[in-house]
């Protein structure tokens, strides 16, 4: 049970890197299994949530092994097509698994993912989505069972929108099973984020045809056969986003790399009306806060708007603006774990229905505090840089989630991080 102790106010300076998408490596990992032989991710980040699916593709028959040149994933052999309880219970990416077994196996098991800190994750819309390519799909003992048809899934246009818009991981379930379907399959209210894009671009490389790509209509024609595939991800844009958060609440001036900045562009926004100065580079960009912290709204939205992962982290720093702002969960209205622990930092936070009204203060105050899942615990870590004294935050497992080495990435640009074991 690893704790942080973190002493702040801090200023940081330097450059720091981002790693490859967790939420684009995830999917891609599933997509190994279209194809036997194997597949490379070269820039997978090393992450308890990249090495718990490898874990599950070893358990459907896949030999996994990461070395120099990035993480390998033989799929010659799949030959348990089920994801087990005691894996899908602790990640819940693990449902991307059912797309490309159904296509790959033309049968597959998988754990109904259970409940989730950020708040209710049903995955009807996945289902919905394989049942329209001609999947039988029922439930049995906690488990979804899906069945192709004897010839194999059909195309057709299939509506993958739900009450909270478009959903990221049905979009990758449904583009994979489609993939290898008879015939060509429109997937209409698809969600565009770069990480969706990121997928369909692999997938094409390994020899699918998928046009669309980045816009809510996907057209899949379905082509025979998969080939393995060497694919680097993305740089990591929540990942980016979280390290510009720590340059403006510790009103530092940073330099972050190795990822796309277009893909931000709601981000950049929001930071612009809070007052910081972004420059773009070739690889990224410099982030500073020079002045006071301005009050803004933000409301979460699929992409491309601002994204619900960043919505913790951004809280955190309108605690500390001059004025009040309004933060509003449009995709997990719960998703406000964070509130009652910076509200122990001595932050002013009310929340209301799917929002919290931000009333900035002067200063935050050291506290012990607990983290509740990966976004919140970032948010934690980024009050305790500009908290006056030592905050100890709890439950680090959730940040290594999604975050690769943070404190040593921090610390190497001036943070004053310690991990203990306890
Ligand atoms: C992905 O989750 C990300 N995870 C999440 O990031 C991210 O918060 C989310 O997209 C939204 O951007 C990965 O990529 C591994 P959704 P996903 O399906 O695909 C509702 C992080 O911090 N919905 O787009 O599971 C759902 O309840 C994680 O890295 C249905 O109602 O999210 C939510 O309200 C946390 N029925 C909304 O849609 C469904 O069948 C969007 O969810 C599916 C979703």
């Amino acid at each position: 049970m690893d704790i942080f102790e973190i002493d702040g106010p801090v200023k940081l300076s330097g450059t720091i890197d981002v790693a490859g998408s967790k939420n684009s490596a995830l999917p891609i990992q599933a997509a190994a299994l279209l194809a036997p032989g194997v597949s490379v991710i070269p820039n997978a980040p090393n992450l308890a949530d990249i090495r718990s699916f490898e874990t599950l593709l070893e358990s459907l028959g896949a030999k996994v092994h990461r070395d120099e040149a990035g993480l390998h994933i033989d799929a010659t052999t799949i030959d348990n097509p089920v994801g087990e309880y005691d894996i899908v219970r602790k990640m819940r990416a693990s449902i991307c698994i059912l797309g490309p077994l159904l296509a790959r196996c033309g049968k597959v098991k998988v754990s109904m993912p259970g409940g989730c800190a950020i708040g209710d994750r049903p995955v009807d819309i996945h289902l919905r989505g394989i049942k329209a390519l001609g999947a039988r799909v029922y439930l049995e003992n906690g488990y979804i069972v899906a069945e192709a048809p004897a010839g194999g899934l059909v195309g057709t246009q299939i509506f993958l929108g739900g009450p909270f818009g478009s959903t990221v991981l049905g979009t990758d379930n449904v583009m994979m099973a489609a993939a290898l379907a008879k015939g060509t399959t429109i997937i209409e209210s698809a969600a565009c984020e770069p990480e969706v894009a990121d997928l369909a671009n692999c997938l094409n490389a390994m020899g699918a045809k998928i046009r669309g790509i980045g816009s809510p209509r996907l057209i899949i024609e379905g082509v025979k056969e998969l080939r393995p595939v060497t694919y680097s991800v993305i740089g990591d844009r929540i990942e980016a986003g979280t390290f510009m958060v720590a340059a403006a609440i510790t009103k530092s001036r940073l330099r972050i790399r190795n990822f796309d900045i277009d893909n931000m562009v709601a981000v950049v926004d929001r930071l612009q009306q809070i007052g910081a100065v972004i420059d773009r580079t070739a690889d990224g960009c410099e982030v500073a806060q020079y002045g006071s912290i301005r009050p803004a709204d933000i409301t979460t939205q699929p992409y491309p708007g601002f994204p619900t992962d960043l919505q913790a982290q951004f809280m955190a720093l309108l605690a500390l603006a001059e004025g009040n702002s309004v933060v509003t969960e449009k995709i997990y209205p719960d998703r406000f774990m964070h509130v009652a622990e910076l509200n122990r930092m001595a932050a002013n936070l009310r929340k209301e229905g799917p929002s919290v009204i931000v009333a900035g203060v002067e200063r935050l105050v050291a506290a012990p505090v607990m983290a509740s899942d990966l976004r919140a615990s970032a948010a934690l870590v980024l009050a305790g840089m500009a908290a006056y004294g030592t905050t100890v935050v709890h439950r680090v497992y959730h940040i290594d989630r999604g975050y690769e080495r943070i404190e040593e990435k921090l610390n190497a640009v001036g943070a004053k991080i310690r991990r203990k074991d306890v």
